[in-house]
């Protein structure tokens, strides 16, 4: 048996009065944009957020959808967004702008119609991220985290999006692209700024634009979007862009909606859904109070 190898993590306090180990100003976190938005603006963003809070026993759990929901509004978190959802939420601005902050799918800095973001994590990185990014970028003659001039492409690099499987992998407004090479990402964005329509393999249709796709993430009431077509399989080789067009398959049927069911101690009707045990959420649990 070999000895045990110990790797030292961590690293002792520095000794009083030495100098700092670093010397990197920390940024300031910051929103841009106007403090307010526009009547006009504030009458529509509320009457989309107020159902959606509404599928929530605490408004302040509404928070993530939200933030979506500006987001969708401004293409980025700026400050009349923070201030709005504090105002319907309840909250502190700081209280916002500090879950804001904690998620990457937030973003402070403007996006172009298509957030294109390659993976640079271990498995995609040995595999060709970084060289797909550094292409990209090159093509597009920007650096990671800048728009290109036409507005249209936004490219940043992503922290592992747990499809490594799918190595490289590159996503564009959420939607997976498996398989990635420099060519064809950027074949990909050349088809994205030329109007083409671009279907994930594993997604919900043609790729939607940024605000479009940060709409649909928020969940407003109303409009519903329309199912997306199922895109044909495509047998396209490792390596290649696995793109497929939309078909005008008509889309699943929705399922039943569940029925009430009875309680079997009071024999009254119960809300459709599962019911809940006290350890955790079930079909077949017993009945609570409600
Ligand atoms: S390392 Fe890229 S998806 Fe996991």
């Amino acid at each position: 048996m070999t000895d045990p190898v110990f790797v030292d993590l961590s690293t002792a306090p520095p000794p009083e009065g030495s100098a700092p180990t670093h010397d990197m100003p920390v940024p300031p976190i910051t929103f841009d944009g106007p403090a307010g938005y526009p009547d006009e603006v504030v009458e529509h963003l509320t009457a989309e957020a107020l159902p959606i809070i509404g599928r929530y026993p605490h408004a302040r759990s509404a928070l993530l959808p939200l933030l979506h929901l500006v987001q969708s509004q401004d293409g980025r978190l700026t400050r009349a967004g923070i201030e709005f959802c504090a105002a319907q939420l309840d909250l502190t601005p700081a209280q916002v702008a500090s879950v804001a902050t904690f998620y990457s799918m937030y973003r402070r800095t403007p996006t172009g119609e298509y957030l294109v973001g390659v993976c640079t994590n271990t498995l995609c990185a040995t595999l060709g991220g970084d060289e797909i990014l550094r292409s990209v970028c090159d093509h597009l003659g920007i650096e990671p985290g800048d728009t290109t001039a036409d507005r249209r492409i936004t490219v940043e690099h992503v922290e592992c999006n747990a499809a490594c499987d799918f190595a490289p992998v590159v996503m564009v407004n959420w939607e997976f692209f498996d398989d990635q090479t420099p060519e064809s990402t950027i074949e990909l964005i050349e088809d994205l700024r030329a109007g083409v329509a671009v279907s994930p393999v594993r997604g919900t249709g043609p790729v939607r634009s940024f605000r479009e796709t940060e709409r649909d993430l928020a969940g407003p009431a109303s409009p519903l979007v329309e199912p997306a077509p199922t895109p044909l399989a495509d047998p396209a080789p490792s390596g290649a862009r696995r793109r497929v067009e939309a078909t005008s398959q008509p889309p699943s049927p929705e399922p039943e909606p569940r029925k009430p069911r009875s309680c079997p101690a009071t024999g009254t009707s119960q809300n459709p859904g599962p019911w809940t045990t006290t350890g955790a959420t079930t079909g077949i649990g017993r009945c609570l109070p409600h």
